[in-house]
């Protein structure tokens, strides 16, 4: 039996469909869903297949309770699509792409890595079309992630607004990231490498700056939804348009976007694996877990050019 909710806009369906292999529970009306019934570590392409469709569907899933090794994360990833770019980190020795996200009990930063409405690396000429992170060792409160689902976003705009930003290209730079990590570099008086929390970071700041341009209003390549491009941390300008023009259009749109109803909010547990459609949701992490460990890594998806 499917567990229909609607969103209350009616301009998005959250509800469960009836797989054969899987199970799907979903979170919120806005977005996201517990997949049970399977093992991640040992997953059939039929199952996979499944999977696949309920990341586009509820734009993020999650699974309890995965005992999941580096290499079964990279069997997952790659049953997916190829590995994607991290701008940030070398990944763990040994395994180039599973990016550590990390946060040791005694770190002492107002930092944390994800902070801020985002898309991961939005940046890049080719963002990651999917994330899938594994949370190892988290805290017993506090570490929640928060999703906000673009699609429901842009279906709630009026024709109006969508047909103002249809022609628009958003300038993803990570001007403030590379701003705050240089301050927070230069508090911790380290060397070459800057740490955040507990992790290395190792970016080509100059090339992140330097950003790309999108579309504001992106097409996914799959579902062929709709869904605004935009978010908090790397929208930071319009083509064409000055920064006094371009940036109270974006902060329109990205508070729209980030409306509580457009959200869902994870709990994380150890052991919880998720994967996400960084297409089209934002998502951001907080800092509230000080005095506890919280140990999750993290591997992408190649994506395409966004259109
Ligand atoms: C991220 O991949 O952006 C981090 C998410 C999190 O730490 O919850």
């Amino acid at each position: 039996m499917s567990n229909s909710i609607l969103h209350p806009t009616g301009l998005f369906d959250n509800s469960a469909k009836d797989y054969k292999h899987i199970q799907a529970v979903p979170l919120a009306s806005a977005m996201g869903a517990e997949i049970r019934g399977i093992d991640l570590s040992n997953v059939s392409d039929e199952a996979m297949a499944e999977i696949e469709d309920a990341i586009y569907r509820h734009k993020l899933i999650y699974f309890r309770d995965q005992d999941i090794s580096f290499s079964d994360h990279e069997k997952i990833t790659l049953k997916l699509g190829e590995f994607g770019t991290d701008a940030y980190t070398k990944g763990v020795v040994g395994h180039e792409n599973i990016q550590p996200v990390i946060m040791e009990a005694d770190a002492d930063t107002k930092m944390v890595f994800g902070s801020g409405w985002h898309t991961d690396s939005a940046f890049l000429d080719v963002p990651p079309a999917i994330a899938l992170n594994y949370g190892k060792d988290m805290p017993p409160y506090g570490g929640d992630t928060m999703f906000a689902n673009s699609v429901l976003a842009y279906n709630s705009l009026s024709e109006g607004m969508k047909e103002l930003i249809a022609p628009l290209k958003v300038w993803m730079s990570a001007k403030k990231v590379v701003a705050a990590m240089q301050a927070e570099k230069q508090s911790q008086q380290s060397g070459k490498v800057s740490k955040l929390g507990s992790i290395d970071l190792d970016p080509d700041t100059v090339k992140m700056v330097e950003g790309s341009y999108h579309p504001l209003v992106r097409v996914h390549p799959v579902t062929a939804e709709k869904s605004l491009f935009v978010d908090g941390t790397y929208a930071n300008g319009i083509e064409g348009l000055s920064e006094d023009e371009a940036m109270p259009i974006i902060n329109y749109l990205f508070k729209f976007a980030t409306q509580e109803s457009f959200t869902c909010r994870l709990k994380w547990e150890s052991k919880t694996f998720i994967m996400w459609d960084n297409r089209i949701c934002l998502h951001q992490a907080f800092n509230d877990y000080q005095g506890f460990r919280r140990e999750m890594y993290r591997t992408t998806i190649m994506g395409e050019k966004p259109q």
